[in-house]
């Protein structure tokens, strides 16, 4: 059956990484489309299409063009693959490098006037940031970041009881998110040297927070451990602990702890074990990766092979009750949802009134880079705490619209570094 108008338009989309976040929500994405298409209502039917992807040696995305999953396309490597991916006809680029790389792909992508998806965290500092915005909205596309934690449904469901007054005002509360070892030590070998487990994985809790919570960043505080990963004296980190302060429009106030790592033991049964707990004036959540419901094992497969807890709502292959397979969740839904924001400011309506649905979908919160900045500014402060630290100076706290910046790390002796002098 040819379904009437499809293939009349199309998105191209250019990748930039085509790692370990590629091959589990990218790659099925693109499946999707390919065999489906996309439909919206203001828009109609229409296509995504992979139009190529530029990574580092390029041997992943060779084996994927290879296998013919998702259509035939380009491949470029080396230190010039973005440009080059660039000059080709591309609409959208979409940033899965490991995250002190996102924001010169960005960049370029934007200067290109693409619009542009970046993976969490979307970039390392509030100047990059302020970048980003600027060229985004110079050239009238859209500049997008991925938390997909927060299409999770427990995640919308916290934020629902939130929203509508049943669950009253957050004191505080603890998130935690344990990655297994042979993360650092095999998957991310190449790039993590000088980085940390809590700017790849508490920035989920951080925006969960930020998002779901609203108030005032104030105040951020970071520790952590070395000696598994690299040296106990070096920049690279097995663990961190971050604290948030936030002050709320009642003037009270909340702390949030968030603790990561990257060194749990690869038999873990909880794989990547994840935990928060809120509390307010009125209630506790509780929520647990390996209370959500699922544990299963199966000799000789699991806990490596397949994981023991499924999350089967982010990203799973199913067999569907009406014969067909597919893999879906709400790891895949953000990006589908990103490609319909692209498709609804494109020809959602008349050629004259783009500008203003350039502004409707620059106005969606969870994704927009523009609402990105205390969770950039978090993270900032978190990078600058754990630099002063392995350069022998612990204990710094990142005060935020103070009185002296935006963003102003103070040593403990007394020293204070402007990290950021605009308000946050
Ligand atoms: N949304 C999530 O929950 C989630 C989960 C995992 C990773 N991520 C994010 O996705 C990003 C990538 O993570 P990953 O797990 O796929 O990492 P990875 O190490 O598995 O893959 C990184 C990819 O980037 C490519 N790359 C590295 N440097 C490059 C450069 N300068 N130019 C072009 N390509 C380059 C590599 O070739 C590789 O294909 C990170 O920012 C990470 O935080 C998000």
């Amino acid at each position: 059956m040819v379904v009437e108008g499809r293939g009349a338009r199309r998105l191209r989309a250019g990748m930039v990484g085509a790692g370990m976040i590629f091959d589990e929500t990218y790659a099925p994405f693109f499946e999707n489309a390919a065999r489906e298409g996309l439909f919206d209502r203001s828009v109609g039917p229409f296509d995504v299409t992979l139009a190529g992807i530029a990574s580092r040696t390029g041997q992943r995305a060779e084996r994927y063009r290879r296998s013919g999953r998702f259509g035939d396309f380009g491949v470029w490597s080396g230190p010039h693959a973005v440009q080059q991916m660039l000059a080709e006809p591309v609409d959208t680029v979409l940033i899965a490098t490991p995250d002190d790389r996102h924001f010169a792909a960005a960049k370029a992508a934007l200067e290109a006037g693409k619009h542009v998806l970046i993976e969490k965290p979307s970039v390392l500092s509030l100047q990059e940031l302020d970048t980003l915005l600027a060229l985004a909205a110079e050239k009238r596309v859209l500049a997008k970041v991925v938390y997909h934690k927060l299409w999770d449904p427990d995640h919308k469901k916290l934020r629902t009881l939130v929203a509508d007054g049943l669950l009253r005002h957050v004191n505080n509360g603890y998130c935690s998110l344990l990655e297994p070892k042979q993360i650092s030590g095999q998957q991310f070998a190449e790039w993590i040297q000088g980085r940390n487990p809590g700017t790849y994985v508490a920035v989920h809790y951080i925006k969960l927070i930020d998002f779901t919570f609203g108030g005032k960043l104030t105040a951020v505080t970071c520790t952590g451990q070395r000696g598994l990963v690299g040296p106990a004296d070096g920049p690279t980190w097995d663990s961190t602990q971050l604290r948030l302060v936030y002050r709320y429009d009642s003037g009270r106030e909340a702390a949030f702890d968030i603790h990561t790592s990257w060194v749990t033991p690869d038999n873990f049964p909880g794989y990547v074990e994840q935990e928060v707990q809120f509390r307010f004036d009125n209630g506790v959540w509780n929520a647990h990766s390996r209370k959500r419901g699922v544990e299963c094992t199966i000799e000789g497969r699991t806990p490596g092979e397949i994981k023991i807890t499924m999350n089967n709502h982010y990203n799973a292959e199913f067999l569907e009750p009406n014969g067909t397979r597919c893999r879906r969740g709400y790891g895949i839904e953000v990006i589908e949802r990103f490609f319909r924001e692209v498709a609804f400011v494109e020809w959602g309506g008349p050629p004259q009134e783009r500008d203003e649905r350039l502004q409707q979908m620059r106005a969606l919160a969870y994704n927009d880079l523009a609402a990105d900045r205390q969770v950039v500014a978090a993270v900032h402060a978190m990078e600058a705490i754990l630099a002063r630290a392995a350069a022998g100076v612990p204990h710094c706290v990142v005060e935020v619209n103070g009185a002296k910046g935006g963003l102003v790390l103070h040593e403990p002796a007394g020293k204070s570094h402007v990290l950021y002098e605009p308000a946050v």
